[in-house]
């Protein structure tokens, strides 16, 4: 990410809210503080957010997003997109949405985070893999895990609006990110399971430049992770991974 913001000051970043990311931009707040990193030039969109969390609301994701790393960073505030899931006609927010990535000219790399049921943004399993921005009901498995952002299981809405898969695969560049025993599962099928509606993850396997980094607990289901070393020993010092 600091490579591409380096090359192309002005570039388009698709970010992720959860735990998963925050490491990076944990790191990219310190290459900003101590290396002059500036992100003053760069367009973010995040994947999804909350219905009927207001912006200011801290459980939404648009906050979490300011708190996290907007607000440490010199990004100009009004070049930061997150759904808004506060707006009276959620159709059109979402449709506005897409319109404005297409009015940036596009997502140049896009981060990824995984739920446990194979989800990316909040597609949720049989979301279509040509789907675009619109509102998703939460699974029951989704709203469990995240309820640990909120004073109860019943306080996490039950829809969101989520980038859609079809949106996600336009990006220029794919980065999934994984850590922890819990995604092994999802990291496997998303990898090496059949392409499946079930899996939303797997629609990756359709895109052309899609790297995936994942810590050990969450390679651990990986059926050829010996291969992965080999193909990675291989092309280091190749340049850009194909
Ligand atoms: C959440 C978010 C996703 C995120 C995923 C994993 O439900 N909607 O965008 O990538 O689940 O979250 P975490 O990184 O906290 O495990």
């Amino acid at each position: 990410m600091a490579g591409l913001v380096r090359a192309k000051p002005a570039c388009v970043l698709g970010l992720a809210s959860g735990e998963t990311p925050l490491p990076t931009y944990e790191e990219l707040i310190r290459l900003h503080r101590e290396e002059g990193l500036s992100f003053a030039m760069v367009s973010t969109f995040n994947l999804d957010e909350y219905v009927g969390l207001d912006q200011s609301d801290p459980r939404s994701y648009a906050a979490f997003m300011h708190d996290r790393f907007f607000r440490h960073i010199d990004i100009d505030t009004s070049s930061t997109h997150v759904p808004d899931g506060s707006a009276e006609d959620l159709d059109l927010a979402c449709a506005e949405y897409e319109s404005a990535i297409i009015a940036v000219g596009g997502i140049d790399l896009q981060i990824l985070g995984i739920g446990a049921d194979g989800h990316i943004g909040f597609n949720e399993p049989i979301s279509s893999l040509a789907s675009r921005t619109r509102v998703k009901v939460l699974t029951e498995q989704t709203r469990q895990e995240n309820a640990r952002y909120f004073a109860s299981p019943d306080d996490v809405p039950r829809l969101s609006l989520t980038m859609g898969i079809g949106t996600i695969l336009e990006a220029r560049a794919l980065v999934l990110l994984a850590t922890g025993e819990h995604k092994a599962d999802a990291v496997a099928r998303a990898i090496e399971g059949p392409l499946s509606a079930m899996v939303p993850a797997s629609a990756i396997q359709l895109h052309r430049r899609a790297i995936v980094i994942v810590d050990e607990p969450a390679a651990s289901r990986l059926a050829l992770s010996d291969y992965y070393r080999e193909v990675t020993a291989a092309k280091a010092g190749l340049g850009a991974i194909e």
